[in-house]
């Protein structure tokens, strides 16, 4: 498996990314971009948050140590640095404390980079690198200390005016450019989404296995926690959701100490990170290994209104239509089981029209995944014409967009809802990858068919008194 800055596995890729990125630069008339890495967040006194990257920066360059930019230069002569990285110095004593640095030259040989400089000379390299050049080409008001840096390198060229020297004379905003480009995923990014995909699955399989009634939220993420690490994952790709009972009906509930009982469900949405690449997957399963009829009943719904989105999700279609497709199943789910009164509607249709699934299912279908697990990436159509109402068109999709499928019922108790599905809460979620006639599901090596997820439960209870018996 990758591990970051292992740069001979993929120095190729991110000197090709850099490589399109200049092309389109060049195309619109040259100028430089500029890309920072994450600043480090100190978490309280002495003790930073765990260092990561930033995804763009890491995009284009694979590189994941603090306090770097890249730079690179459309307008430089074919006989100039165009891709030149700043990073930090090689330092002997800081890295007794805090381990190796590639250093500029280092990093420049290993990472593919034409030039590479210490983070310690921007200040002064970056106005002779922005003097004349026609544009600036950056995340444009994105971060308050970017822009400053940005205002302060003009600045500095602007005061070399009456040498003749010009400082750019547009500032344009780069992340649609990259936005573009990574919503499109390639070979090497999509062969670490499957390993990610696989290890979360791994993950979400060991924590079913080990659910009891009487287990705690916290020891079934810990078993998450667990599986992500020990498959080389460096962590977890967002706060991981593990809610038992009516927890499940907070959507962002965090894991936390309440203990599931017989009878509950347990949603869990948790992921693993890899090699800078999330994955997103929930699964909902009984505490005691056999879903109740009432639970079975909306679970059905709910794959049911799965497999409908997946079967929406192909090359061609719309960002959108995954979401009509579940909304269409939940909604009649809805009508069938007497959560929304039929009385009420003449037809799913209505219940569509009157969004009187939403109290039930308030969140979208899914959302493009890859980087960051919301990640980058229009979901309208840019520049398409507007509809009567002045709305864009969704995305169209495109083979290799990666998107997850996650519809949810959600049921609060209320006097107009049959009691029998009160505090349950459901979640199914799935990674895709578009494919030029359907979807390619990453994330499906742990069950989702409720006698599936019973069959795994049962077979780990079985095992388990088998070896307390030994
Ligand atoms: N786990 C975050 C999400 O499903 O959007
Ligand atoms: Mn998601
Ligand atoms: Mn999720």
């Amino acid at each position: 498996m990758n591990q970051p800055n292992e740069p001979t596995l993929a120095v190729d890729v991110y000197r090709k990314r850099r490589e399109r990125v200049l092309a389109a630069l060049r195309t619109a008339g040259g100028g430089v971009a500029i890309v920072p890495t994450a600043p480090e967040v100190m978490r309280n006194r002495d003790a930073d948050y765990p260092y990561r990257h930033d995804s763009y920066f890491y995009y284009l360059t694979g590189f994941t140590e603090p306090e770097a930019l890249l730079v690179l230069d459309a307008s430089a002569g074919p006989d100039e640095a165009s891709s030149l990285l700043f990073c930090r110095a090689k330092n002997s004593e800081r890295e007794i404390w805090e381990g190796f640095r590639f250093g500029p030259e280092g990093a420049r040989e290993a990472f593919g980079f034409d030039a590479a400089f210490p983070v310690d000379e921007i200040e002064s390299q970056m106005p002779s690198i922005l003097s004349d050049k026609p544009a600036l080409h950056y995340a444009l008001g994105s971060s308050a200390e970017l822009d400053a840096k940005v205002r302060g390198w003009l600045d500095a060229v602007r005061a070399k005016a009456r040498s003749g020297i010009a400082a750019p004379a547009v500032a344009r905003d780069l992340l649609p450019l990259l936005d573009d480009m990574r919503l499109v995923k390639d070979a090497h990014e999509l062969s670490i989404m499957r390993r990610a995909g696989q290890i979360s699955a791994i993950a979400h399989r060991r924590a079913m296995a080990a659910c009891r009634p009487g287990v705690h939220e916290y020891e079934l993420e810990a078993e998450l926690l667990y599986t992500f690490r020990k498959y080389g994952a460096q962590g977890p790709a967002y706060g991981s959701i593990v809610a038992a009972g009516a927890n499940a009906c907070v959507l962002h509930y965090p894991a936390g100490n309440a203990i599931a009982r017989d009878g509950d469900l347990i949603l869990i949405d948790a992921a693993c990170e890899l090699d800078g690449y999330a994955s997103d997957i929930t699964r909902t399963f009984p505490a005691s290994g056999r879903f109740t009829p009432a639970q079975r009943e909306l679970y059905d719904i709910v794959l049911a209104a799965q497999q409908a989105a997946i079967d929406a999700t192909r090359a061609g279609a719309t960002f959108d239509d995954p979401h009509h497709a579940a909304v269409r199943v939940l909604s009649q789910g809805l009508l069938d089981t007497g959560i929304i009164e039929s009385g009420l509607f003449s037809s799913v249709d209505d219940v569509i029209a009157e969004r009187a699934y939403a109290p039930f299912y308030m969140h979208r279908t899914g959302h493009w995944i890859g980087m960051d697990v919301h990640d980058c990436g229009d979901y309208k159509e840019r520049g398409a014409p507007r509809d009567a109402q002045g709305a864009l068109p969704a995305r169209t999709l495109q083979p290799s967009m990666a998107l997850t499928i996650e519809p949810g019922l959600y049921i609060r108790p209320a006097n107009n809802v049959p009691e029998q599905y009160w505090n349950i809460g459901i979640r199914i979620e799935d990674d895709a990858v578009v494919t030029p006639d359907g979807c390619e599901l990453l994330t499906r090596d742990v069950p989702v068919k409720a006698d599936e997820i019973e069959a795994l439960m049962q077979q780990a209870r079985a095992a388990a008194a088998a070896a307390q018996t030994a």
